[in-house]
C-alpha cells in the first residue's frame, strides 16, 4: 500500500517542474490528447490539457506516471496554474494504455487481442509434453514458453565445451510449430551449473568458459529464440524473502571476476545477437523492499554505463519461501524499473498455499491484482506462470516452501486440466474486468 505516498510525491514533483514552465506551450497538451485516445483513462489528462490551455501540463504529465490517476493530476493543474509543457508528455502516457480484449475465451487470446499484445508464458517440462492433455492446454493457453530446466547451463553443456541439445531443441521446436515465442533461459546463474563449471577459478578461465558458454547456447538456437535471461540472481539477503544485508551473491563468476561479470555477461550477448532483448532476472524482487531496490540501483548502474540490457524479469514466485506482494505495489516496482527505459515482465509466477501462510482468499486477490498491475503497463511485455498444473509444481518438492508432501496448490489448472478460480481471476484481469 506504499504506492499513495509514492504517486502523490511524484505529483507533486512533476507539478512543480511542470508549474514553473511558461504557459505557451499549452499545445503541447493537445498533442498529447490525440494520441491518448488508445487509453482510456491515460487520455483523459492529456485532454484535460486541450480544454485548459495553459493549465493542463501537470495533468498530462501526471498521465505517465499511471493512467488512472491522471484525471485527478488535471485537476491539480488547474489548481495549481500553468505548466504546457507536460501535457504532451501525458498525451504519450494515454497513448499507450494497453487495452483490453472485448472478450476471449482463453489467456492466450486475451494476450494476442489485446493492445499492445500481452505476452502470455508457462514454465514447460520435456515430462510434460510427453501428457496430452498438459500440451494442448499449454498450447491453448500460451503463446510463450520458458524450459522450466532443459535450458540450464547442466543440461546444455554438460561437459566442458560440449553441447547437449536435445531436450531443450524438443521444447523450443515444439514451442515454434504452435505458434509460441521462448525465452532462453538462463546462460549465467549461479545454480544449476555443472561440477566443472563450479569448481572454476582465476578470471581468465571464468570468462573464458562463460563466453563460450554464451555464445554456444545463443549462437544454437539465435533463430528460435530472440530474448534472453543472461543474468539469473546475481542478488542475495539474509532471507529469501528479499530482506537483510542486499548484496552481489558469492557465486564462480562473481568470485572471479567481481561485479563486473554482470557487465561482461551482457555484452558478451549483445555481440553474439545485436537484436535479442537481453534481460536480468531475479526472485523477490517484486515489490517494495531492500532486495529490489537494491537491484533497482544495480540495474540503474547499467543503464547509465550503457551496458547493453533490455529488461527485467520479475519471477513473481509469492508465498514460502519468497515474498509476498499486493497490487499495489508490484504497480509501483514495474513502473520504476520501466522508468529507466526498460522492458519488464513477469517471469515465474506462481503463489504458493503450502502451510496456509497465504490463504485461499489471498491467493485469488494476488493473481487478480498481480496481473493487473503487469497488464496496465504497457512496458510491461509478458506475464510467464512457472508451470501448468499444480501436481507438476517444483514448489511440492522444494525444500522451504513448507509443503511436506502437499501440494502447493500455486498454479491455474488442476491435474485433471480444468481451469481453477485462479485461472478465472487471471483472465478476468487480462480483460480488463
Ligand atoms: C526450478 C525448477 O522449476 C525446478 O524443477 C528445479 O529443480 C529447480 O529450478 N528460479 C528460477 C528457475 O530461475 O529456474 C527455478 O526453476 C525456480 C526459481
Amino acid at each position: 500500500m506504499r504506492s499513495g505516498p509514492v504517486t502523490l510525491l511524484l505529483s507533486a514533483f512533476l507539478c512543480a517542474t511542470g508549474c514553473s514552465d511558461s504557459g505557451g506551450e499549452g499545445e503541447t497538451g493537445g498533442a498529447g490528447a490525440t494520441s491518448g485516445t488508445a487509453g482510456t483513462t491515460g487520455g483523459t489528462g492529456g485532454a484535460t490539457g486541450v480544454t485548459s490551455g495553459v493549465t493542463s501540463g501537470t495533468g498530462g504529465a501526471t498521465g505517465v506516471t499511471s493512467g488512472v490517476t491522471s484525471g485527478t493530476g488535471g485537476a491539480t493543474s488547474v489548481a495549481s496554474g500553468s505548466g504546457g509543457a507536460g501535457g504532451g508528455t501525458g498525451g504519450a502516457g494515454g497513448a499507450e494504455a494497453r487495452v483490453p480484449a472485448a472478450s476471449a475465451s482463453t489467456m492466450r487470446e486475451a494476450g494476442e487481442k489485446a493492445n499492445p499484445p500481452i505476452l502470455i508464458g508457462a514454465a514447460i517440462s520435456g515430462s510434460g509434453l510427453n501428457d496430452n492433455g498438459y500440451k494442448s492446454v499449454a498450447a491453448a493457453e500460451h503463446n510463450y514458453v520458458t524450459a522450466e530446466n532443459e535450458m540450464k547451463w547442466n543440461a546444455v553443456e554438460p561437459n566442458a565445451g560440449q553441447f547437449s541439445w536435445g531436450a531443450a531443441d524438443n521444447i523450443v521446436n515444439w514451442a515454434v510449430s504452435n505458434r509460441m515465442q521462448v525465452k532462453g533461459h538462463t546462460l549465467v546463474w549461479h545454480n544449476q551449473l555443472p561440477g566443472w563449471a563450479s569448481s572454476l577459478s582465476g578470471a581468465a578461465q571464468v570468462e573464458q568458459a562463460m563466453r563460450r558458454h554464451i555464445e554456444g547456447v545463443m549462437g544454437h538456437f539465435k533463430d528460435r529464440v530472440h530474448t534472453w535471461d543472461v543474468v539469473n540472481e546475481a542478488v542475495l539477503t539474509d532471507s529469501d524473502t528479499g530482506v537483510g544485508n542486499p548484496r552481489m551473491r558469492p557465486s564462480v563468476f562473481f568470485n572471479a571476476l567481481g561485479e563486473g561479470f554482470l557487465d561482461l555477461a551482457f555484452e558478451i550477448a549483445r555481440e553474439q545477437d545485436p537484436t535479442a532483448k537481453l534481460y536480468y532476472n531475479d526472485y523477490s524482487i517484486d515489490a517494495l523492499n531492500e532486495k529490489a531496490d537494491f537491484v533497482y540501483e544495480m540495474v540503474k548502474g547499467m543503464v547509465e554505463r550503457g551496458v547493453p540490457i533490455d529488461g527485467v524479469g520479475f519471477q513473481m514466485h509469492i508465498g514460502p519461501p519468497n515474498n509476498e506482494a499486493g497490487g499495489a505495489d508490484v504497480a509501483a516496482n514495474l513502473r520504476r524499473f520501466s522508468d529507466l527505459g526498460l522492458e519488464v515482465l513477469i517471469s515465474e509466477m506462481d503463489i504458493n498455499r503450502c502451510s496456509n501462510q497465504v490463504t485461499a482468499e489471498e491467493q485469488l486477490a494476488y493473481y487478480h491484482d498481480i496481473v493487473e498491475a503487469c497488464f496496465q503497463l504497457p512496458k510491461c511485455v509478458g506475464i510467464t506462470f512457472w508451470g501448468i498444473n499444480d501436481g507438476r509444481s517444483w514448489l511440492n518438492g522444494w525444500s522451504g516452501a513448507l509443503c511436506n508432501g502437499q501440494s502447493s496448490q500455486s498454479l491455474l489448472f488442476t491435474d485433471q486440466y480444468q481451469k481453477k478460480e485462479t485461472y478465472n481471476k487471471v483472465l478476468d484481469a487480462l480483460l480488463g474486468r
